[in-house]
């Protein structure tokens, strides 16, 4: 079970505040300090007054409480406002702390935290964008557009960002949406890192590596399913990519290995940092400063064409403007894949319709549902992955970094079953044949010390630990010769630069020096492989693969890049090689057909 995180947080920051307790909501209780307008501004207060991206709320906020840094100061032991988020790019105090209602704990989106906000009694509003409302959408489609720009983009993930971004600097008028109520997807989520090859980073450790052998390796992983155009860009793209994150401040300085990978090219953040949350960092406050910041609150509903079929726009659903149009030249598509949508899961994967997801909330599928209205083609859609090492009974991921720098997989008596360093699907497949369908992943103190990630989990609560390997077992109600016996075999093999066992291609570290650790997991719905068909520039195809004149797409919601499974350490890649290059392709086609 994850370790609650108890009472000491917020409520005590707030409990000496008087007036709370009388307050019913974090309005009420300001209700006191210059009314309405002191949040609001001296605008009539109407929904329709309120900022879709309530920046102006967040900024009047952080007047009063300071910034994340100040705030976490305060708060000594344990900080809600870091972690994935930063004070590079801020979230919205109002992501959580709602006004008039019950505080969002979006933690707990993924997390189980026990953690009270103040105001938790406050009754819960409806959630804005639970439904479409038909009607609505008619009657905007049918008025003026509020806005006219060159390139919409939908979705601020990844692949969003990067290419918002790409689209500005090539001089197009960019907005940006966003759903939820902050920027990251499924990409603020990336832990084990973003492949590439050719870098300097590569160079330095004295890595061989090749565009052909990462084509290879990715063709191999995904059964040679791939679309081989796709993928060419994908590798040829790949170190450019890093270098144009670098260029805006990230650190890409460690290299690992993922599976499936025939050399280590999985770059990420130093000490094992996860990349997800780092990069996501820097595209936000990259594109933010380049006045490209994401709309949050801000959901795409319907995608528009004008009578020749091109791309014309969309439909928003604001949280508080409610619906409008805009009306676009170019339309780029990046809204990630359905890994959270159970609907779309129990109809194309029904066989895992009752796995967790490692997936953010986000990943609803929204993207395909629109591109399929307009007669978009789909590729691969079917193609579900599992990853498998998924917290036991959690949704948080054990990353494929904690079996590439060292750790073994055992099952619950103790034993190896499988390469660790296999492709997803053949673990996931291998879990999935032991007994009670679960694993532990075991490793040492000298992995513990080298990966910040598992010095998270450990945060978390989500690791056992015992100074010998027989205490780990009995901890963990495995047989304790058989796994002291796995543990001095798989030395043994290291030690000779060989895996009898299972043929595992790279052992860093043995299982030595205590204390020892272990982690309970399982595989849970993590990547949707498939989605709308792309060309090598991006542009979306119909079902007569033509493309859809305007229409771009990149990132999780294509289909064809990964085939069958998607390698670790490709999704990433995958949303900046092709993130930008969308970017850059709805630019040129908005501005010639200006
Ligand atoms: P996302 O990042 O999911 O972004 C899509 C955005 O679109 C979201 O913010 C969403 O809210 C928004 N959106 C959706 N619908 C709408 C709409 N209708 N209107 C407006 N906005 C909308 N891959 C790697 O290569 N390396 C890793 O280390 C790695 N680790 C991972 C760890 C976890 C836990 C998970 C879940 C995935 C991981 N992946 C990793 C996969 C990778 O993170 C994703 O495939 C990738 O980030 C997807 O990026 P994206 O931009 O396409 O979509
Ligand atoms: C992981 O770190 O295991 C996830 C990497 C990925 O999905 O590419």
């Amino acid at each position: 079970m994850i370790k609650p995180i108890t009472a000491i947080v917020l409520s005590a920051l707030f409990s000496t505040v008087s007036g709370l307790a009388t307050a019913q909501d974090l309005a009420s209780f300001h209700a006191g300090m210059g009314g309405c307008t002191a949040c609001h501004g001296t605008n009539a207060v109407t929904a329709a007054n309120v900022p879709d991206d309530e920046i102006d709320l967040n900024n009047k906020c952080m007047a009063c409480h300071g910034d994340y840094k100040k705030l976490a100061d305060k708060t000594k032991h344990f900080d809600p406002h870091a972690s994935h988020l930063s004070d590079r790019s801020p979230i919205n105090c109002t992501a959580c702390h709602t006004a008039h209602a019950k505080p969002k704990l979006v933690c707990n989106d993924c997390h189980t935290f026990d953690l009270k906000m103040p105001f938790s009694d406050a009754p819960e509003s409806a959630k804005w964008d639970a439904t479409i409302d038909d009607e609505a959408v008619a009657a905007a489609e049918k008025s003026a557009p509020r806005e006219t720009v060159d390139v919409l983009v939908i979705g601020a993930g990844s692949a969003g960002l990067n290419a918002a971004i790409a689209a500005k600097r090539a001089g197009a008028k960019v907005v940006l949406l966003e759903k939820h109520s902050f920027a990251g997807g499924n990409s603020m989520l990336a832990a084990g890192g973003y492949n590439a090859v050719g870098t300097p980073q590569q160079a330095k450790k004295g890595i061989k590596d090749t565009v052909d052998q990462y084509v290879k390796d990715t063709m191999k992983g995904g059964r040679g399913k791939n679309d081989p155009k796709l993928v060419q860009i994908l590798a040829e793209g790949s170190a450019d990519g890093v270098k144009w994150l670098e260029d805006m401040g990230a650190d890409l300085s460690d290299v690992k290995r993922s599976g499936g990978a025939a050399v280590d090219r999985t770059h990420r953040p130093h000490g094992g940092m996860s990349v997800g949350p780092h990069i996501v960092d820097v595209l936000r406050a990259q594109a933010t400063k380049e006045g490209v910041g994401a709309r949050v609150n801000s959901r795409a509903v319907k995608l528009l064409l004008d009578k020749d079929y091109k791309i014309a726009g969309a439909i928003v659903h604001g949280k508080h403007s409610g619906y409008y149009k805009i009306a676009a030249k170019a339309v780029v598509l990046a809204t990630g894949g359905y890994g959270q949508n159970k609907q779309m899961i129990a109809f194309y994967r029904p066989t895992f319709k009752d796995m967790t997801s490692s997936n953010n909330v986000t990943s609803t599928g929204d993207g395909i549902t629109m591109a399929l209205n307009i007669g978009a083609s789909m590729t691969d859609i079917d193609w579900v992955q599992a990853h498998p090492t998924v917290g036991l009974d959690s949704r948080i991921l054990i990353s494929e970094t904690v079996r590439g720098v060292g750790a073994v997989m055992v099952n619950i008596n103790g034993e190896r079953f499988v390469n660790e360093l296999t492709t997803r699907d053949r673990a996931s497949d291998a879990i999935l044949h032991q007994p009670q369908k679960r694993a532990w992943l075991v490793f040492d103190s000298n992995l513990y010390k080298s990966a910040k990630m598992v010095q998270g989990y450990d945060h978390l609560g989500m690791l056992k630990k015992a100074d010998t390997l027989a205490e780990l077992a009995k901890i963990c109600d495995m047989d304790a010769k058989t796994l002291e016996k796995t543990a001095s075999d798989y030395n043994k093999f290291r030690k000779a630069g060989k895996d009898e066992a299972f043929g595992r291609p790279d052992m860093p570290l043995g299982i030595e020096k205590a204390p020892f650790y272990a982690v309970a997991v399982a595989p849970g719905i993590h990547h949707t492989m498939g989605g709308v068909a792309i060309t090598p520039e991006s542009e979306v195809l119909d079902i007569q693969s033509r493309p859809i004149p305007g229409l771009y797409a990149a990132g999780e919601v294509t289909g064809g890049v990964h085939g069958f499974n998607r390698l670790g350490g490709n999704a990433i890649a995958d949303t900046v090689v092709f993130g930008r290059r969308s970017g850059e392709h709805a630019a040129a086609y908005a501005l010639k057909a200006k």
